[in-house]
């Protein structure tokens, strides 16, 4: 299955639970442990300017959007081996519909 449009409401609050901790979302707030992620869909993997990404999430070559996100999130060290980004991931689809139904507005 892939992704469909689920609950913003939700997706904030595991936004704030589960990420708010290494990323920030709006224009300008930079970044923290982890890439700032505003502008983020339609962006490749690993450009945010000077953020110390690891080769391996700067050489997956993708491009992040509703889809990728979905795949990554679910386990991002299996979508990207070898990524520092600690982080077990979101198991359930619908928590992933709702994060990336909320990201979508958020970093843009
Ligand atoms: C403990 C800190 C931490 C948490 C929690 C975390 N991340 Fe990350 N994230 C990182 C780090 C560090 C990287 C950079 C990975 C690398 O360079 O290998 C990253 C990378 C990413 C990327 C790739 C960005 C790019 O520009 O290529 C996305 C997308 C992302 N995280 C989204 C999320 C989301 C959504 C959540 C919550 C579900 C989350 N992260 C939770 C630390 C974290």
């Amino acid at each position: 299955m892939g992704f469909s449009a689920g609950d913003s409401k939700k997706g904030a609050n595991l936004f704030k639970t589960r990420c708010a901790q290494c990323h920030t979302l709006g224009e300008g707030e930079g970044n923290k442990i982890g890439p700032a992620l505003h502008g983020l869909f339609g962006r490749h993997t690993g450009s945010v300017p000077g953020y110390a990404y690891t080769d391996a999430n700067k050489q997956k070559g993708i491009e992040w959007n509703e889809d990728t996100l979905f795949e990554y999130l679910e386990n991002p060290k299996k979508y990207i081996p070898g990524t520092k980004m600690a982080f077990g991931g979101l198991k359930k689809e619908k928590d992933r519909n709702d994060l990336i139904t909320f990201l979508k507005d958020a970093t843009k």
